[in-house]
């Protein structure tokens, strides 16, 4: 993965360079319009292969004692905020505090790919039935558990077995199928577990993350 990334970042430069010239010489709105649209690839290309960079990146690993309730909350919280986001989540705690060691900006965007996946379903639904997220925590022996719960339609059981595969997707040319092969890797890198189950139509992932005493 490190050496393709590597291998793409002198293509991708060169294509940006070309396309800022281009730019310069378009003089119909039809060829700014073309120009616009391949910027827009370019820029999500481009955002995809710094992400594949980051997370080969293990020096930019910050690590620091976390409290989850209050790191979740303030997560939901946010994404609760945007009038746009078709689910409602509930949060439930079992009011013990629940600390962990890790990168907070890491570990945020595995909570975020999980909970995007069931605002994904939520938009996919032509019902217009709104989508529960029930994020639940509590400590389970040595670990702390994070557990995602939707009931937007849940996962064949042979899609099961390749969810965390990268570049599995379901949702067609938009998605990368990335979100689940990232927050794998970064549990993985908090030595935590994840695991996704569903009986349609709930989906269910599991987070298992070392507690602190
Ligand atoms: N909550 C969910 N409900 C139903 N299906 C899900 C859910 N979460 C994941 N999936 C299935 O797992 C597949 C892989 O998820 P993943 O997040 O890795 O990729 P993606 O969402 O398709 O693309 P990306 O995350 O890169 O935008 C999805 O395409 C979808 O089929
Ligand atoms: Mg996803």
């Amino acid at each position: 993965m490190r050496v393709i990334a590597h291998d793409l970042n002198g293509p991708l430069t060169g294509m940006n360079l070309t396309l800022q010239a281009c730019r310069k010489l378009a003089s119909t709105d039809a060829m700014r319009q073309l120009l616009n649209a391949l910027a827009t690839d370019l820029t999500s290309a481009t955002d995809l292969l710094e992400e594949l960079k980051s997370l080969n990146r293990r020096d930019t690993f910050r690590m620091q004692k976390i409290d989850l309730v209050a790191e979740m909350k303030a997560l939901i919280d946010q994404v609760q905020s945007n009038p746009r986001v078709p689910i409602f989540i509930d949060l439930v705690d079992s009011n013990e505090k629940l600390t962990i060691a890790g990168d907070i900006s890491r570990l945020r965007r595995a909570w975020q790919n999980i909970i995007r996946n069931t605002i994904d379903t939520a938009e996919a639904r032509k019902d217009g039935e709104r989508v529960a997220l029930q994020v639940s925590m509590k400590r389970s022996g040595a670990s702390a558990r994070i557990r995602f719960s939707d009931n937007g339609g849940g996962i064949d059981r042979r899609r099961v077995a390749r969810l965390f595969e990268p570049f599995y997707t379901t949702k067609g040319e938009k998605n990368r199928g990335l979100g689940l092969f990232i927050a794998r890797k970064i549990v993985i890198e908090h030595h935590g577990k994840i695991r996704v189950s569903s009986k349609k139509p709930m989906t269910r992932v599991t987070i298992d993350l070392p507690a602190l005493p």
